[in-house]
C-alpha cells in the first residue's frame, strides 16, 4: 500500500481547460454584486498569473471551468496593462473590420484569421464594483472581442472561415482523443 503522495499546490488552483471540454461551450452567468466576495476578487486576481505561465494576452472565467461573466487581458505583460472586466458588454463596434491571427490556450497549438471589428467600447466592473468603459482598437479590441467570446460559449475556432475550418480538422481530432484519454476512468 502506497502512502498518499504529498499535495500539489497546483491542484488546489485554476487550470486552463481544453478543448473540446464542454465548459467552454456555455453561456456564462452574470455576477451579481452580492457575489464579489473577498474569494471571488482573489480568484479572478489568480487568473492573471494563470495567464502569464501559459504566455497567454487574455484568459476568461470559462477558460477554468468558472461559469462566470469574467475576463483578464494584459497584451504587454506589463502590470500597468492589468485588465479585468467583469459581466462586459459590447456597446459599440466601429471602424470597419480587418483580420488577424489568433490562438487561444483552450485550443493549444491552432491559429487562423478571425476576421473582427478594428474599435469598440465595452463597459463592465471592476473588481470595486464600479462601472468602467473601455474603448479599444486593433489587437486590444481583438483580444477583448475573443474573450468576451469566451462568455458566451464561442470559440475563435467558429470563427474560422471554411477553407481553414476544413484544414485544422485534423488537429481538433488530436485535441479531442487527448480529451478522450485524459477522461477515461
Ligand atoms: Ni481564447
Amino acid at each position: 500500500m502506497e502512502s498518499a503522495p504529498p499535495t500539489d499546490p497546483r491542484t488546489t488552483s485554476d487550470q486552463v481547460i481544453r478543448f473540446p471540454d464542454p465548459r467552454l461551450r456555455r453561456t456564462a452567468k452574470p455576477i451579481p454584486v452580492e457575489d464579489m466576495t473577498p474569494e471571488l476578487i482573489a480568484r479572478a486576481q489568480g487568473l492573471f498569473p494563470l495567464m502569464y505561465e501559459e504566455n497567454g494576452i487574455g484568459l476568461a472565467a470559462p477558460q477554468v471551468g468558472w461559469n462566470v461573466r469574467l475576463f483578464v487581458i494584459n497584451l504587454s505583460g506589463e502590470p500597468e496593462d492589468e485588465l479585468i472586466l467583469l459581466n462586459p458588454v459590447v456597446e459599440e463596434e466601429s471602424g470597419g473590420t480587418w483580420r488577424a491571427e489568433e490562438g487561444c490556450l483552450s485550443v493549444p497549438k491552432i491559429y487562423g484569421k478571425v476576421t473582427r471589428n478594428r474599435r469598440i467600447r465595452m463597459v463592465g466592473w471592476n473588481l470595486e464594483g464600479e462601472e468602467i468603459e473601455v474603448e479599444a482598437e486593433g489587437m486590444v479590441a481583438r483580444c477583448l472581442l475573443h474573450e468576451h467570446d469566451h462568455l458566451d460559449g464561442i470559440l475563435f475556432i467558429d470563427r474560422l472561415s471554411a477553407v481553414k475550418k476544413q484544414a485544422i480538422r485534423r488537429k481538433l481530432r488530436a485535441l479531442e482523443e487527448d480529451y478522450a484519454d485524459a477522461n477515461a476512468s
